[in-house]
Parts: structure tokens; sequence; C-alpha cells
């Protein structure tokens, strides 16, 4: 399973502060769980004004996230699935709320659980191959809703010289999964190529085998949407030296 995305663009480095909503610095020598219960605390007052988003930081807003092009793809070409979302509209990132963050400075590793209360994915889809075992080629518009989302993020944030001399944070390894959700409703558009009949059955059939339909769709929508939310964090973490992100 591998998800992709493309054209969601943050690139361009220019030295920032960290925004005031962000501050006041977090100390990186402090023992892990006061920075951990420190840095969570940051991220739990600054969500709010970042889902605005922030152009000094090239922090797209999120309500909702709009991304040009996301892909999934998984399995094999006879049993696998690929969606493309063209544009992706991800819904309900501004009501995360972010806990048991587990931060350890010395060995550069975060993580964290995000749950989020009522989270969409919609947009223009387009899909070709098997789901559920079910052959899901269509496309038409789409969303995805998923009640109490629960998502475990880790990564690890060595540094590096930038092109201006200072040290920034490269999010690296990241690893993301889905841990939870009371419930998932979907609706595809044109699921079963022009046949509405066939079509409105198979997204019954999807919804009342959500537990399963989120156990195979699940990672590959978690990669992918969690590398569009990594990718809110490194336009923070190419902008924003070390030095600025924290107190010594
Ligand atoms: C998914 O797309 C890739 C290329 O983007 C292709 O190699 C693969 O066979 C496709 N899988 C399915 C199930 O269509
Ligand atoms: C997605 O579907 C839910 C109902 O399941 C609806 O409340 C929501 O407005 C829809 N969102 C979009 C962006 O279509």
């Amino acid at each position: 399973m591998r998800a992709l995305l493309l054209a969601l663009c943050l690139a361009g480095a220019s030295a920032a502060k960290l925004p005031s909503y962000l501050g006041p610095q977090c100390s990186q020598s402090a023992p892990p769980a006061e920075l951990s219960a420190c840095a969570e605390q940051r991220a739990k007052a600054g969500l709010p004004y970042l889902a605005n988003g922030d152009k000094k930081l090239r922090v797209p807003s999120m309500r909702p996230l709009v991304v040009p092009k996301m892909s999934l793809a998984q399995g094999t070409p006879q049993v696998g699935l690929n969606v493309t979302w063209e544009p992706a509209e991800i819904w309900g990132l501004d009501e995360s709320r972010v806990f048991n963050m587990r931060m350890n400075y010395a060995k550069r590793t975060n993580e964290f659980d995000v749950i989020i209360p009522r989270f969409t994915l919609a947009g223009l889809y387009k899909s070709k191959g098997r789901v559920l075992l079910l052959p899901v080629s269509g496309n038409g518009k789409s969303n995805v809703t998923v009640t109490n989302l629960k998502v475990h993020y880790k990564y690890e944030f060595p540094s590096r010289k930038g092109a201006d001399g200072k040290e920034y944070f490269d999010i690296v390894n990241t690893d993301i999964a889905i841990t939870g959700a009371d419930h998932m409703v979907v609706d595809f558009e044109n699921i079963f190529n022009g046949d509405p009949v066939i079509g409105r059955q198979i997204n019954v059939f999807l919804n009342e085998n959500w537990r399963e339909l989120i156990r195979e769709m699940g990672p590959g929508m978690a990669e992918a949407t969690g590398q569009v939310v990594l990718l809110v964090v490194k336009g923070l973490a190419n902008h924003v030296p070390v030095n600025e992100m924290f107190a010594p």
C-alpha cells in the first residue's frame, strides 16, 4: 500500500519567527515529560490559528484543506485499488484534538494521538480496482465521513543546515496509523461506471461493512491524509529555524 501526493506546494524558504500563537517556546533541555506537556499545550493552543492558514509559514487553510491531487494505491493490479481525488477536500482537521504527546528531544523522536470528531474526505474521485472484493471503478463526487477518527502519528526530527546557514528540522521516518473510529459513512457517486442501481447497492454494501472497509482502505487513507498534515508540519519546520522553535 502506498499513497502519493502531488502538487501541494509549500516550498520556498525564508527564516521566520515562531508565530506568537505557538509561543512562548518550550525548552528543549526540559525533561521529556515536561517538554512533551509543553509541546502538546502549544499544539492545542496554536491549532485554531494554524487552521486558518498562515501565509508567512506557507501553511494553507484547513477549513477545508484543499489538495489539488491526492492518490492512494493498494494491493496488486488484480485485486488492488487505485483512487485519485482531484481535488481532495479534507474537512475537520481544524477540530483535531491532540493528546498523548511523547517528545524526546535527545532522540529527536515525537509521537502523539489525534482525535478528529468529524473527519470528511470529499472531492471528485476516480477509482479503479476492487474493494471488499467488489469492483469499484468509477468517477464523480465522493464523501467519506468518519466519526471520532483516532490517528497515531510518529516521526523523527533530525536537523540540518539550511541554505541560509541556520539549522532547520527535517521530519523523517513518519508512521501514521488509524487506531480507532466510531463510525464511517461513504458516498461515491457513479461508483459502478454509469450503472446507478448497482452503484447505489455498492454504496449500501460499503456502508453496512464500514468496519471492514476502514480496515482495508484505512491505511491508504491515513497515509494519504497524514502526508498532507505532515506537509503542513514540514512547512512550519522549513520556515522556523531550530533556535526559534525551541528555547535552549
Ligand atoms: C494503480 O496505478 C498504478 C500506476 O499508477 C498501476 O501500476 C497499478 O496497476 C494500478 N492498480 C490498479 C488496481 O488499477
Ligand atoms: C459529507 O457527508 C456528510 C453526511 O455524511 C455531510 O454532513 C457533509 O456535509 C458532507 N460534506 C461534503 C463536503 O460534501
